[in-house]
């Protein structure tokens, strides 16, 4: 895992781009979360980093050819663009913005779903 840089804005920096490989995910500790970052066809995702089952790092997860992590874990499955549970799509971990700033990568704490996406959570 790695420590990012902080800033003065809502966005934090995360990585440098190219720091994660494509079809595939990172975590990070952003301010009081552990976030999981994934590159996907060429865009960055956030999500939670911890697996709403049993708390596995979501980052470490396989990330298959349609944005569905699978977690390390016991094989729950997520999909990185809107954080919802592929069995259960109702329930969601929460995802963050991200932005490609200079050279590097950064993720804003505040939930996507708050910029008024509706759906549920596990977290809440
Ligand atoms: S900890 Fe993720 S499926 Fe169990």
């Amino acid at each position: 895992m790695s420590t990012p840089d902080q800033t003065n804005s809502d966005f934090i920096t995360v990585a440098k781009v190219g720091a994660i490989p494509e079809g595939e995910g990172q975590s990070f500790q952003v301010g009081d979360r552990l976030v999981a970052v994934f590159l996907k066809d060429g865009q960055y995702f956030a999500i939670d980093d911890l697996c709403p089952h049993m708390g596995a790092s979501l980052g470490a997860g396989y990330l298959d050819d349609e944005g569905v992590v699978t977690c390390p874990w016991h094989a729950w499955r997520f999909c990185v663009r809107n954080g919802k549970w592929a069995d259960n799509p109702r329930l969601a971990v929460d995802t963050f913005e991200v932005r490609i700033e200079g050279d590097g990568i950064q993720v804003r704490l505040t939930r996507a779903d708050e910029s008024g996406r509706d759906k549920d959570t596990l977290s809440d």
